[in-house]
């Protein structure tokens, strides 16, 4: 019987000391420089220390321009130089204990925030189609564009394998530029990079390719893809299956499946940003605890590719029988790490056998005032509160401070607003 407590050796041959891997969550610490500090690397210590075999830091751009948010960590230089050695304690800090550490490498694309940049790039000129003003007006890259970006994921790659990483995963989940760039409803070009799949996957492919074939063989290669994109016209689930394969087929390591964007949070399922689903989850998965393991088995079915699942996993039991039933051979977890970061070494040693969904207890205020409000609006807020709950608790460890199970979580999303646009006016 496999269990979370099973080792797994990835095919690169790296060996993981268990099946749990902390998922990426965005740490928003950098300061002006966007670069690594003593933030990061007492959270990163504390999640190394939490258990996980696998640990997968925050999103690092690639682009200082592109920022998912401007407290990122930016990589766009080569390796080298003064910085590396904040880039070395950072990789240090995150593989205590024998956790192996990966780095996220990722561009926000369209959905770069209008405080860091009013025109991003994108593949086609499609807005974020999501109310307020928070997005910009995206310009199509031009294919010498697509070729910097192609060299800053694989540049990024390469600093990554200096300072100590263990690997790398390429973002292409989300709505972030690779998967918008997957997605027909964000990709309308008409070049090589547009129209059908193998076109509308070729920066990923390359991205892949060239990481693989120039560092060195042992390095982790991880992918994160959505299974679908939860949105009319968008990236279906049969193209989904198709990438995975030609992703296994280029020597990927590691595959993560999660799902949605920002227009459809999917990967959250949570109350106020769920509704809209337009391609509906199967009646399966509903029942089960973790959100995409049904498409996981389908890649399974196609594929011999490890696989890593995240969204849901709350409990001992609903990680082992997805880890029993074959579906994936690593479970991710992320927002219970939050608030729990010791969560992993609890569920090994069967001090605790789950962890609650704190996203489905908070709420703004009752009734017209929660998530299911009438109001769009209040909906929205909610789900945008609820993120900041994490993020607080995030910076709390960050800070040395214990986590909190309870907060005011209107009040934490004006903080954070308000940081937001402190951190960006520094930028300038
Ligand atoms: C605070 C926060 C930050 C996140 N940042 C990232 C990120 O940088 N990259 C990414 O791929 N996913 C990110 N996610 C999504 C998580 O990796 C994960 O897919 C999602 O939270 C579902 O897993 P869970 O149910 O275990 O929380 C973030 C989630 C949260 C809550």
């Amino acid at each position: 019987m496999t269990t979370i407590a099973d080792k797994f050796r990835l095919p690169c041959g790296t060996t993981l000391k268990n099946r749990l891997a902390k998922a990426a969550m965005t740490e928003q610490l950098a300061n002006s420089d966007l670069m690594p500090n003593e933030r990061h690397f007492r959270l990163y210590e504390r999640w190394s220390r939490g258990g996980a075999g696998l640990i997968i830091t925050g999103n690092v751009q690639v682009d200082r321009k592109h920022l998912e948010h401007p407290g990122n960590i930016v990589i766009d230089r080569k390796p080298g130089g003064p910085s590396m050695d904040l880039f070395r304690r950072f990789a240090r800090s995150a593989q205590q204990d024998g956790a192996r550490a990966i780095m996220q490498l990722s561009h926000a694309g369209r959905q770069t925030p209008i405080l860091v940049n009013t025109r991003p790039l994108a593949p086609s000129a499609v807005k974020v189609d999501l109310p307020g003003n928070n997005f910009g007006e995206p310009r199509s890259m031009t294919s010498a564009q697509i070729d910097t970006v192609i060299g800053q994921f694989v540049q990024a790659a390469h600093v990554a394998s200096e300072a100590g990483f263990s690997g790398v995963q390429v973002h292409s989940a989300h709505g972030y530029l690779l998967s918008s760039f997957l997605s027909p409803l964000t990709n309308h070009r008409a070049d090589r990079y547009g129209g059908r799949l193998e076109n509308r996957a070729k920066v990923l492919m390359t991205i892949v390719d060239r990481i693989r074939a120039e560092l060195p063989e042992d390095f982790i290669l991880s992918v994160k893809l959505n299974s679908s994109d939860f949105q009319k016209g968008g990236l279906t689930t049969e193209d989904s299956l198709q990438v995975a394969e030609w992703l296994e087929d280029s020597g990927v390591d590691l595959l993560e499946i999660s799902g949605g964007s920002y227009e459809q949070p999917a990967m959250m399922d949570m109350e106020g940003m769920e509704k809209r689903y337009e391609e509906k989850k199967a009646e399966s998965t509903k029942k089960r605890e973790a959100y995409f393991l049904e498409f996981a088995e389908a890649v399974r079915a196609r594929t011999n590719m490890p696989l890593m699942v995240t969204g849901g996993f709350r409990s001992r039991q609903g990680m082992n029988e997805a880890l029993e039933s074959g579906a994936c051979d690593i479970i991710g977890i992320a927002r219970p790490l939050c608030v729990k970061p010791e969560f992993p070494n609890q569920l090994l040693s069967g001090e605790v056998d789950a962890v609650k969904s704190y996203e489905k207890n908070l709420r703004i205020g009752p009734g017209i005032l929660g998530p299911h409000s009438p109001l769009k609006i209040m909906k929205t807020l909610n789900g945008f509160a609820v993120m900041a709950f994490f993020y607080e608790n995030i910076a709390r460890i960050a800070d040395g401070k214990e986590p909190v199970e309870n907060m005011n979580i209107l009040a934490a999303f004006i903080r954070g607003q308000k940081a937001m646009a402190k951190k960006a006016r520094a930028l300038k």
